[in-house]
């Protein structure tokens, strides 16, 4: 089964590397179900998507609230008839320095880029390991592989989500239960996360990084495309996904 016809729910899919990847795999056949905040962009994407000959549905969602997450997944099944793979791509990027003390943005990161993607997770197990097959792709940085002045916090949240994948694949392969993941690193990708970064210094900086190198969110979309793609006993783990520009 490849990305044709399979059932796909992805968070953070009201801008972005959510709204890229949606529309890509829409557009090659699958069924994509949307979640975020934003319920205006939800719908617009959707309608695109649907204009386009795709099949997709939204529903607002917070990846905070667990039971958001399994009302998303409720969704997928009763729109789709299956939940195939969740791409656990929502995420907040509010960098400054560890000295700065913005407890209150630490534990926005941690509430929506850990705990979002562990309700994510147990949002699909239940089906996942019942059927015997299913995906997890979750959008981790460059920042969950190295370390980077400002991304004390993020970097710890994302570092944490490669952590979960790879030990997801291994209990899978232990409990027979077929269930992929994979975990994507982007660096520098043009979206809105710059947005909602408070420290003056590090917004200046990332800005200026961005502007001078970075590239558009089809880049991982595509290899979103790929890991979904592939014959259901291969498992790529994971993609680092750089500009060129980027050294
Ligand atoms: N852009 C980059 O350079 C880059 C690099 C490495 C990793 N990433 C990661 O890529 C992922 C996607 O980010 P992006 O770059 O595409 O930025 P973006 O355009 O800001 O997208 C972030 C998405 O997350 C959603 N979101 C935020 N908080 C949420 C919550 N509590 N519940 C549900 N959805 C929530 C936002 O939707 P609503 O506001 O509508 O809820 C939005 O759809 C993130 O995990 C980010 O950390 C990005």
């Amino acid at each position: 089964m490849s990305v044709e016809n399979k059932v796909v729910v992805i968070t953070g899919a009201s801008s972005g590397i959510g709204e890229a990847t949606a529309k890509l795999l829409a557009s090659n056949g699958a069924s994509v179900v949307l979640g975020a905040r934003r319920e205006e962009r939800l719908s617009q994407i959707s309608q695109d998507i649907i204009n386009n000959g795709g099949k997709a549905a939204y529903r607002v969602t917070d990846v905070t609230d667990p039971e958001d997450l399994k009302a998303l997944v409720a969704l997928a099944k009763e729109k789709f008839g299956a939940i195939d793979v969740i791409y656990n791509n929502a995420g907040i990027m509010p960098t400054s320095p560890i000295s700065a003390l913005k407890t209150n943005e630490w534990n926005a990161m941690i509430d929506v880029n850990l705990k979002g993607v562990l309700n994510g997770v147990a949002a699909v197990m239940p089906d996942f390991t019942a059927q015997k097959h299913g995906q997890i792709i979750t959008t981790s940085s460059v920042a969950g592989l190295k370390s980077f002045i400002g991304s004390g916090v993020y970097g710890a949240t994302k570092f944490a989500v490669r952590n979960l994948m790879e030990v997801i694949r291994m209990e899978s392969a232990q409990e027979q239960t077929n269930i992929r993941t994979a975990t994507v690193y982007p660096a520098a990708i043009n979206t809105e996360l710059l947005q909602h970064i408070t420290d003056k210094n590090a917004k200046q900086g990332m800005d200026k990084l961005y502007k001078s190198v970075g590239i558009t969110p089809d880049a991982i979309a595509r290899v979103v495309n790929f890991a979904i793609d592939q014959p259901e006993d291969v498992n790529i783990n994971e993609f680092t996904v750089y500009p060129t520009k980027q050294g």
